[in-house]
């Protein structure tokens, strides 16, 4: 039996963006019985970025209200917050030992940051903590903890899930086999969504379509689509935000119609209004049972707990490995 591993940051709603580039992927790979399936909040990682007590806890129990209301079975997989499982911090410290700093400079979050302080004129450093700057060993740490030996992310996880692998081998090479070298499982075909403005969608863009967000809002966000000036009824191209969203909620079929209607010239109006039935249609019952979750989270915080409890005592035994290999002195035998 395989070990998948993945973790999404609590740091906002979430959107159609992350449904389908990370959170649907996720869980159709959970569906595969040769697969044990370990899927986490991210809290401490969000950390970076909100520093704000409401916002944190909130954003929390949106993603994991997020994650079993797109289809999650708790049966199947182990969903718990990184948080309560503090084994993960002690492995991160343990790593930080093993991880050049070179390696730090070239991850990707860090550079761009870098970069775009550069720009700006101002200190390479500025607005940098050490949460950002080291935040690839506390991914290392997560997915180390757990055997992980793939890990489905986007592409833009790519580096991290390489920097893991690296770290897991020097610590292998200095202290004995005691890691799984990890690798990623990066979805074919998804590239970015587009968002609202035709730039990928994003919280940093504001450009987003949150996948919960109620009928009325659904359909005032779909209007607010870029389209181009082309005449109602004149023939349109496939190349546009309207067509791209309706292909991923639609069978072959209905996009085969769909691509026929604008070839032959419907209104933008009417483009959009198809397309808002269309995700509704999804969408509306996957947002009633986010909505019953929300308003009973003591049913999330039971599912949690028992995850929680799953994934600490595997953390229990991992780093009991470790502190082995590595020489530290066990009193407690
Ligand atoms: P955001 O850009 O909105 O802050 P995150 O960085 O929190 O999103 O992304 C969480 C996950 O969702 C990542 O694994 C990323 O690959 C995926 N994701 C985010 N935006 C998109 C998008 N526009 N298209 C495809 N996948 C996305
Ligand atoms: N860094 C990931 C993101 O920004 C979230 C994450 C944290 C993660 N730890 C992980 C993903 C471990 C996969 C495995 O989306």
């Amino acid at each position: 039996m395989k070990r998948l591993l993945t973790g999404v940051k609590p740091t906002g709603i979430a959107h159609l963006g992350n449904y389908f580039g990370a959170i649907k992927p996720a869980i159709e790979l959970s569906k595969n019985a040769d697969y044990e399936c370990y899927y986490f909040i991210a809290d401490y990682h969000a950390l970076t970025t909100v520093q704000d007590k409401e916002k944190l806890y909130d954003y929390t129990y949106q993603i994991a209200c997020t994650w079993l209301a797109c289809g999650l079975d708790p049966q199947k997989v182990v969903l718990y917050k990184q948080s309560d499982v503090p084994q993960t911090f002690e492995l991160s410290t343990i790593l930080s030992n093993l991880t050049p700093k070179g390696l730090m400079n070239r991850a990707h979050a860090y550079k761009a940051k870098v970069e775009a302080n550069e720009q700006a004129n101002e200190d390479k450093d500025y607005g940098v903590n050490m949460g950002l700057y080291c935040y690839p060993i506390l991914m290392t740490a997560d997915i180390l903890l757990m055997d992980a030996n793939y890990v489905p992310v986007g592409v833009d996880q790519k580096q991290h899930v390489e920097i893991a692998r690296d770290v897991a081998s020097y610590f292998n090479k200095r202290f004995g086999n005691t890691f799984i070298l990890p690798e990623e499982l990066v979805p074919e075909g998804v590239g970015a969504l587009v968002g609202l403005d035709g730039r990928k969608m994003s919280k940093s863009y504001g450009n987003t379509i949150p996948i919960f967000a109620d009928e009325k809002t659904l359909r005032k966000l779909v209007n607010k689509i870029v389209t181009d000036s082309t005449a109602p009824d004149e023939p349109k191209s496939l190349d546009n935000t309207i067509f791209k969203l309706y292909k991923l909620f639609a069978t072959k079929q209905q996009t085969e119609e769909f691509a026929e209607k604008l070839q032959k010239g419907i209104s933008w109006g009417e483009a959009k209004s198809e397309l808002f039935d269309l995700m509704n249609t999804t969408l509306a019952p996957m947002r009633e049972k986010y909505n019953y979750l929300q308003e009973h989270r003591e049913i999330v915080d039971e599912i949690l707990k028992q995850g929680g409890k799953k994934a600490r005592e595997y953390a229990q035994k991992t780093i009991k490995k470790v502190r082995e290999a590595i020489g530290v002195v066990e009193v407690n035998k």
